[in-house]
């Protein structure tokens, strides 16, 4: 087998791990996120945000979380544009396999979560270093950022509920593949386990897009 092989696969090895570590962080931000549904008052999410932008350890984690996310869509777009040439080229067995791994839509729903997120950085983050954010005018958090007010603002505005809720259906895709692909690319494929990680894929995927989704719809209609 030769070294471009066994390339392709630590490149798939290293973009499957970053994959997994992405879907952590959306659990963790979604339970933050969806602070501001159960607590209307913003008290609780502010506190929460406000822990996760001064505790030092979560700020370099933070750059180590976008560094995962520059590795697995540097990688995912290698990793395509090899499938790509590779089938230019006529072969043709090599591409399908590669197919069945590595899906033919997820670099196309990969690409569309890419722009959402220069634009969901530039709705919240960039405001956030820039010192943009309000402050938060709860008596007993005085000096706190109000980052929920920023999101309320946002959602009220119709155009970008239905913005989100596209967007999050197509992540929704994006991950629902993802997840069990992650375990194939990292060679973990077993007769009796690869079912429960298939079924836990589809299971993440849902209760992520569908927990994300009802932010914006529910701060919509309050
Ligand atoms: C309804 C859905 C969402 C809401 C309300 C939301 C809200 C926020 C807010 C308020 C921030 C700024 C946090 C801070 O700096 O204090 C943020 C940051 C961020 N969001 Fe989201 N988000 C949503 C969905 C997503 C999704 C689906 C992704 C991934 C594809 C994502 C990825 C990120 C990243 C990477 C950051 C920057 C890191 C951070 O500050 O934690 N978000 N989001």
């Amino acid at each position: 087998m030769s070294n471009r092989y066994y390339s392709s696969l630590t490149k798939k090895y290293i973009m499957a791990l970053m994959g997994l570590f992405l879907f952590t962080f959306l659990v963790v931000h979604l339970s933050i996120n969806l602070l501001l549904v159960f607590d209307p008052t913003r008290v609780l999410f502010n506190e929460a945000a406000h822990f996760m932008g001064t505790n030092p350890f979560i700020q370099i984690f933070q750059w180590v979380l976008f560094a995962g996310f520059a590795i697995h869509i540097f990688y995912g777009v290698v990793l395509q544009i090899q499938n790509w040439i590779a089938r230019g080229k006529g072969y043709k067995r090599k591409a399908l396999s590669e197919e069945s791994i590595f899906s033919k839509y997820m670099i196309y729903t990969g690409i569309v979560i890419f722009i959402f997120l220069v634009i969901h950085l530039g709705n919240f983050f960039v405001l956030k270093m820039q010192g943009r954010v309000p402050e938060f005018e709860h008596t007993a958090n005085a000096g706190m950022e109000d980052m929920g007010l920023l999101v309320v603002n946002l959602f009220k505005n119709g155009g970008y509920v239905i913005f989100y809720v596209i967007l999050l259906l197509i992540m929704g895709f994006h991950l629902d593949h993802a997840f069990q692909s992650a375990f194939q690319s990292i060679g973990w494929n077993h007769r009796k386990y690869t079912p429960f990680i298939k079924g836990l894929g589809h299971f993440l995927a849902i209760v992520l897009t569908a927990g994300f989704i009802i932010i914006p719809v529910i701060i919509y209609y309050r």
